[in-house]
């Protein structure tokens, strides 16, 4: 299978109509359900090989909605401000920093802004409250130690967690901070967009 993006309207294949494809009842339903839970949706064109046939048939993909989350001028250095992102679902508490000091992902003047997602990777503990200015980074967590480097991605330091600290993906505009994604799986989720 392999798979082929258009801009919805400006492709030279036509959309199939409801009666063309009766799943197409379900997709619409689908996607009013999506736009209502805050989700942006977009379609995207699929074209499947089935032997010597080729079809094309749309296809509904899921993206991370565009969160605003802070103003910068607002921003103190080593001082978190916490936020909930990509939903308000379970896992969801998120923190943004301005460290100070050039980071992976960072973004301002001095790309020193990230954010991150406050749940540990191992095993889910709460890292709220455990910022360190001194070290840019997070924990130890509470329930194995493991502290994560927020200068390089939320990689992990040291303790029992394999995986890296999920990045929230920031974007600027103006004075304005916006969350557009997150890098990594948040723990407790097996989509990011499954709250
Ligand atoms: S849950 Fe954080 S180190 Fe185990």
């Amino acid at each position: 299978m392999t798979h082929q993006t258009k801009t919805p309207g400006t492709g030279a294949s036509r959309l199939p109509k409801k009666k063309d494809h009766p799943a197409g009842k379900c997709l619409l339903s689908r996607r009013k359900f999506l736009l209502a839970s805050g989700v942006t949706t977009a379609t995207v064109m699929v074209t499947i090989n089935s032997g010597k046939a080729a079809t094309e048939v749309p296809a509904m993909v899921a993206t991370y909605p565009r969160k605003k989350i802070a103003k910068l001028s607002a921003l103190k250095a080593d001082e978190p401000v916490g936020f909930e992102y990509p939903d308000e679902g379970a896992f969801a508490q998120s923190m943004l920093v301005k460290l100070g000091t050039e980071a992976g992902g960072g973004i301002g003047p001095q790309r020193d802004v990230v954010a991150f997602n406050y749940f540990c990777t191992h095993q889910g503990g709460d890292l709220s409250g455990t910022y360190k200015g001194d070290t840019k980074s997070l924990g130890a967590c509470p329930l194995h130690l493991s502290t994560y480097d927020l200068t390089r991605h939320g990689i992990l330091i040291s303790g029992q967690a394999y995986q890296s600290l999920p990045q929230v993906l920031l974007e600027l505009d103006g004075d304005d901070i916006y969350a557009v994604g997150v890098f990594g799986l948040i723990f407790g989720r097996y989509d990011n967009l499954q709250g």
